[in-house]
């Protein structure tokens, strides 16, 4: 079978996602958000989460198949996420997942979230090159991973050891009273502020740290930071520059990514980065990858800002790989796992 029809299911967050992929080619990619119902908690709420992706699964795989032109009988195999994630909300897609497979007679992959965003990329500018260094930033997870062959495992050269890059975003648009998901809204106001108007701590890159941590992030004490600097403002009576201090934040994010992203590459022979997670849309953490990257003869791949974001077209694509690479499938047993280690791609 060469260009394998994939229905894959994404439930791990708040995006309900159903998206078909043929081998490469990206057909459907449904996806209904909870995000509204979250923003006024400042943050995801698990129940909440469940309990929308449950009402939204069979509309969306209606629509995804709708959209791609496919009967759900058409389809070769039934991916989805079986985690990393919230635990309910994974359990309603690997639900409905196995109540597709055995209705239909599909095999079933269980597949891991974080391997799946940088499977997606296929889907725009084709296969991965093997080896490849994947830059994993989301809103739950910043990795660093060497990736040989996607279906069989990934190798973690480094991680976050306390917040993620995404949750650092989050976190401190709420501190300059943005809307949750904070993400977007900080790349929108850094575009008229000033990248040094503050010079916010870059974590673990002095060199002591940097003995221990070479390719570990760390973004609590920036966000500490950046907090510290707003009240010191606040107190002081004179107005918060948000424009400035998202700027400033977000260049101490994107230094630090991008600087120990490339030295991974160099260090491992890797002549391709890729970014995938939700934190990939960010404007200012493209622009300054592929400028150090060109600078070590280094390519650099990122999938559309809508495919970085959590949706069902990623878990269909690894699940595409997996068929086309003759990959056995999960035993319909398969769990939900919500803490599914980076290492274990297929369960
Ligand atoms: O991958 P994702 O959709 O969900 C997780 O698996 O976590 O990532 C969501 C995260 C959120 O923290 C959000 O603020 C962040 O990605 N994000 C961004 C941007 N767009 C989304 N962060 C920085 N700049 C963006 N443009
Ligand atoms: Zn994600």
């Amino acid at each position: 079978m060469n260009e394998p029809l994939v229905l894959g299911i994404e439930t791990s967050c708040d995006e309900t996602g159903v998206g078909i992929v043929r081998g490469h080619t990206l057909l459907a990619d449904a996806i209904a958000s909870s995000v509204e119902e979250h923003a006024r908690f400042g943050g995801v709420v698990p129940e909440v989460a469940s309990r929308a992706h449950l009402e939204a699964m069979v509309p969306t795989i209606e629509r995804a198949c709708e959209t791609a032109g496919v009967k759900p009988r058409d389809v070769d195999a039934i991916s989805v996420t079986s985690g990393p994630g919230l635990a309910g909300a994974l359990l309603v897609g690997v639900a409905a997942a196995k109540a597709l497979a055995v209705g239909l007679d599909k095999p079933i992959y269980g597949v891991n979230h974080l391997a799946s965003h940088v499977a997606v990329d296929q889907l725009e500018h084709g296969a991965l090159p093997e080896p490849c260094l994947a830059m994993l930033v989301s809103g739950g997870h910043s990795s660093l991973l060497r990736v040989e062959d996607i279906t069989t495992g990934v190798d973690p050269l480094g991680a976050t050891i306390d917040d993620a890059a995404g949750e650092a975003f989050d976190k401190v648009a709420r501190l300059l009273g943005l809307p949750f998901p904070g993400g977007p809204h900080i790349d929108r106001a850094a575009e008229s502020g000033s990248k040094v108007y503050v010079d916010f701590p870059r974590g673990l890159t002095s060199r002591r740290d940097i003995e221990r941590h070479r390719f570990d992030f760390s973004f609590s004490g920036l966000k500490t930071a950046v907090a510290r600097w707003v009240e010191a403002r606040e107190r002081s009576g004179e107005p918060v520059p948000v424009a400035d201090v998202a700027a400033s934040f977000q260049e101490a994010v994107c230094d630090v990514l991008t600087r120990k992203a490339v030295d991974a590459a160099v260090t491992h022979g890797i002549d391709h980065i890729m970014i995938g997670g939700g934190v990939a849309a960010n404007s200012r953490l493209r622009v300054l990858t592929e400028e150090r990257a060109a600078a070590k003869g280094i390519r650099v791949r990122v999938p559309r800002p809508g495919l970085c974001t959590d949706n069902g077209a990623m878990v269909a694509a690894l699940g595409a790989e997996m068929v086309a690479r003759g990959r056995r499938p999960s035993p319909l047993d398969l769990p939900a796992d919500s803490s599914q280690p980076v290492t274990s791609v297929l369960v």
